[in-house]
């Protein structure tokens, strides 16, 4: 189908900035031309943002204790997450442009409108599955995840309706290698499947990324790749706001997306948190440029 790309020049849901600049970066480093000589018909639909980077006002009572910039995160997210229901209902594959994490918040609401079993597998160094009472910055990033859960402040898990957007037993954690306390009680107690660097090491993506596609693909209507480039090892992607050593390889990184290709089980994705502000020679957002390809039928022969 037509891939609709949506960026979204949002990063005040990270706790620095400049991942504001990452759609523009990527976009540069070749993204359409890139996909339009594989014969794939991409067209950039919408860019999100706030109007005047001014967020509808919350009202005063409103609670949001370390949950910085709530009215901006929801503003933007409203937005994106009507547009991305707009793409589907359209029968086009949203490929969503980031911006810091925090818009999977929009992105799982607006595809929650289409799917009632939706596999979210994402690929991060973090799990974002904090809420304001486990987040140890306040930055809600790190909680788009928990929020699409249905956990987290009110305003944010009833962005398109009350129910959650994702259940538990349809996610899967790839690349993981710093949860926080908080992170880890969750994903134990929801039993939520995750494959940390510790089993990548172990088994190799090719396994790993082999378990994830069983254990997704029969109980699911559709599948969404959430990809933080900070997933893979700092080494390899230096322009991003929460780099953690010890992540995934250049090539771990491909492999992964190229099986997520052949499966042929994805139905919408999004790229978030490249920072051209930390980049080193535009390295990461080239390297966002590949894996989308990649994730999207790029092959090598
Ligand atoms: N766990 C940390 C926090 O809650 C870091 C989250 C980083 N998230 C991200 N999408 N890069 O602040
Ligand atoms: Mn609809
Ligand atoms: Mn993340
Ligand atoms: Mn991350």
């Amino acid at each position: 189908p037509t891939i609709a790309a949506i960026s979204v020049p949002f990063d005040l849901g990270a706790g620095r900035r400049g991942a504001s600049k990452g759609p523009k970066a990527i976009m540069q480093a070749g993204l359409l031309r890139g996909l339009q000589q594989m014969d794939m018909t991409i067209q950039h639909v919408a860019e999100i943002r706030l109007p005047n980077d001014t967020a509808a006002p919350l009202p005063p009572e409103v609670e949001k204790n370390n949950l910085k910039y709530l009215a901006e995160v929801i503003d933007v997210n409203t937005r994106l997450a009507e547009q991305v229901s707009n793409v589907v209902e359209q029968g086009q594959f949203p490929l969503i442009i980031g911006g810091d994490h925090s818009i999977a918040i929009g992105t799982l609401a607006g595809l929650s409108e289409h799917y009632s079993n939706l596999g979210v597998i994402w690929i991060d160094a973090h799990s974002d599955l904090n809420t304001a009472d486990t987040s140890p910055t306040g930055n809600i990033h790190g909680m788009s995840l928990a929020i699409s859960l249905g956990m987290g402040h009110p305003l944010l898990t009833s962005i398109k309706g009350e129910q959650a957007k994702v259940k538990a037993e349809n996610i899967v954690l790839i690349g993981s290698r710093s949860l926080d306390e908080g992170e880890k009680k969750l994903i134990r107690s929801l039993g939520i499947k995750c494959y940390t660097m510790h089993d990548i090491d172990r088994k190799g993506m090719a396994a790993v990324m082999q378990d994830a596609i069983t254990y997704i693909s029969g109980k699911t209507d559709g599948v969404h790749v959430s990809f933080d480039v900070d997933s893979l090892d700092p080494l390899e992607a230096p322009g991003t706001g929460t780099a953690v050593k010890g992540g995934l390889q250049f090539r771990e990184a491909h492999l992964a997306v190229e099986m997520l290709h052949e499966a042929g089980i994805v139905t919408s994705a999004e790229f978030v948190e490249v920072n051209p502000l930390l980049d080193d020679n535009n390295k990461t957002s080239q390297l966002a440029v590949g894996l989308i390809s990649s994730l999207l039928g790029k092959q090598i022969l």
